[in-house]
């Protein structure tokens, strides 16, 4: 096989498509689900308000980001199964990540942003920012499919009250607030507000999957990779080992069921190899590679540089005089922008729970700068990341400088129910992983891999720690500079 691709997310999908197009054949393998066949209900996946087994990767019980409700815990039992969210616990930090073809974009908010150009000097210095904003990002945000909700619709429509609300109390205390693109077809939200359509971000669906509305790789560029004619996807299988032999490498995979047990093994040897198994797939096979001696001269730099984009959650209590609905849309939308004076960027997001909460409800993307690293523990057999919790006190002082004035201005409290009992902030986990094998550190300035000639990075693990905003434009934009740079000069 001329070129494998470990994994379908962002990264993943740029290399194949790129590849395939220039007439190199491509074997794409994906540890998760196909995610084309529906269940007995009809739908391929669940909604957040009933979720169940294709929800969680490999979980008896759900592991949900808000995980209690006026007190009380909602995580429920379901079987196990390869569902569609990972929920990765490491020590101090959850990682949600999405399996399956089509990666995180299986599961994500669909928030399509492209960083302020005065911030991306700090996001990848080594990149030049002017093929980035004239051909990259421009090209990630026509092929993602980016786009902005209807401001006429925006400003009427009952399922953005929770938003509206979110804009007043932002613009009340100064800050400046941003609509922010994402991947949903807006008129089919239309037609879903409507009634005309079934129902997607409408009917609760995020995190586990979305029907129909929201443009995934599912959408975008996997129907153009396939139409190449040249790409053979494997899903449920997952890589274990990558080695060095004549003329390539030979990939070891382990086949899985859906109950997750390993029904067969497998090797391919392909010349080349592109790593895009996500920022915590690829660092831990890359660990795992150079201390078990299947790639010893990857240099010192892979698993470092990790970090979690800043991720920080938290609710607001209203007055009874600002409801926030009980008809909210899963998609977000609006963005209050305090990077330059408090280090913090905040989606106005959703709570559907379909009743009237009074609350207003955002997750913060912040500039911290603590930085994780992953390390292979030859006794457990297990990559280790080693996060601590305390490290984001730094991201709730970057939210807080939002939040602390918006509630001073309304005469309003944070929400203590959400993560637990008695506390303010969703602290614990992350959405948005990046770096571990940073660009022109563990790599050369486009990806390729020092001391491997045919082995690649491209995915989120090249971006050190933070985008500033949310991720995966810049993943995609990047990948699109790579694998052009690669194709010209290696093929
Ligand atoms: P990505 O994680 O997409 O893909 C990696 C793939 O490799 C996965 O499919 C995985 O199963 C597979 N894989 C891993 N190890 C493997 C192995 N050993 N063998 C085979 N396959 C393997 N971003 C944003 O910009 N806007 C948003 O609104 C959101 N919202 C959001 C919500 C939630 C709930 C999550 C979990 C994430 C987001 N994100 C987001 C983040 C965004 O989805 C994320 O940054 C990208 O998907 C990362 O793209 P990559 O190409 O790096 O990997």
């Amino acid at each position: 096989m001329p070129a494998l691709v470990i994994g379908t997310g962002y990264g993943g999908c740029v290399a194949a498509l790129r590849l395939a197009q220039a007439g190199v054949d491509v074997h794409m393998i994906e540890m998760g689900m196909a995610w084309d066949t529906p269940g007995a209900d009809g739908k391929i996946f669940a909604t957040t308000t009933s979720p169940d087994q294709r929800s969680y990767w490999l979980r008896t019980k759900t592991k949900q980001p808000l995980s209690n409700f006026l007190g009380f815990p909602i995580d429920r039992t379901i079987p196990r199964y390869t569902g569609v969210l990972d929920a990765e616990e490491f020590a101090g930090i959850t990682v949600y990540q999405g399996r399956g073809v089509g990666g995180g974009s299986l599961v994500n908010g669909g928030m399509a942003v492209t960083p302020r150009r005065e911030y991306f000097g700090g996001i990848l210095p080594t990149v030049n920012p002017d093929e980035m904003y004239d051909v990259y990002y421009p090209r990630a945000n026509t092929e993602l499919g980016a786009n902005l909700i209807d401001p006429e619709w925006f400003e009427t429509t009952d399922w953005y009250q929770f938003a509206r609300v979110g804009r007043k109390q932002a613009q009340r205390s100064g800050f400046p607030f941003v609509f922010v693109p994402t991947v949903y077809d807006w008129d089919y939200m239309e037609q879903e507000a409507a009634g005309t359509v079934p129902k997607s971000a409408l009917a609760g669906e995020i995190l586990y999957g979305n029907n129909y509305g929201k443009k995934s790789l599912q959408k975008t560029y996997l129907p153009k990779i396939r139409a190449t004619g040249r790409v053979t996807i494997s899903p449920l299988h997952r890589v274990t080992t990558v080695e060095p032999t004549s003329g390539g490498y030979t990939v070891t995979m382990e086949q899985l069921n859906t109950t997750g047990d390993t029904v067969a093994t497998k090797q391919v040897t392909a010349a080349r190899v592109f790593f895009a198994a996500g920022s915590v797939g690829t660092s831990k096979l890359l660990v795992k590679l150079k201390s078990t001696g299947a790639l010893p001269n990857l240099n010192g730099e892979v698993g470092k540089g990790w970090g979690d984009n800043g991720n920080v959650m938290c609710g607001r209590a209203n007055h009874m005089w600002d409801p926030t609905g009980p008809s909210q849309s899963t998609i977000p939308t609006l963005g209050i922008d305090n990077w330059v004076n408090g280090g913090a960027f905040a989606e106005v997001a959703p709570l559907p729970t379909g009743i009237e909460t009074y609350a207003s409800f955002y997750l913060s993307i912040t500039k911290t700068p603590n930085r994780g690293e992953f390390s292979w523990n030859a006794a457990t057999g297990k990559a280790e990341l080693n996060w601590q919790t305390a490290w984001k006190q730094t991201s709730i002082d970057a939210a807080k400088s939002i939040f602390d004035k918006i509630n001073a201005k309304e005469g309003t409290i944070y929400r203590t129910d959400l993560f637990g009992v008695y506390k303010v902030w969703g602290d614990q986990l992350t959405y948005h992983p990046l770096g571990g094998a940073i660009l022109n550190r563990a790599t050369d300035n486009y990806g390729r891999l020092h001391g491997y000639p045919g082995l690649y990075v491209i995915d989120g693990s090249l971006i050190p720690g933070s985008t500033a905003v949310n991720p995966f434009v810049t993943i995609t934009a990047l990948a699109e500079r790579n694998i052009e740079n690669i194709i010209a000069t290696d093929l």
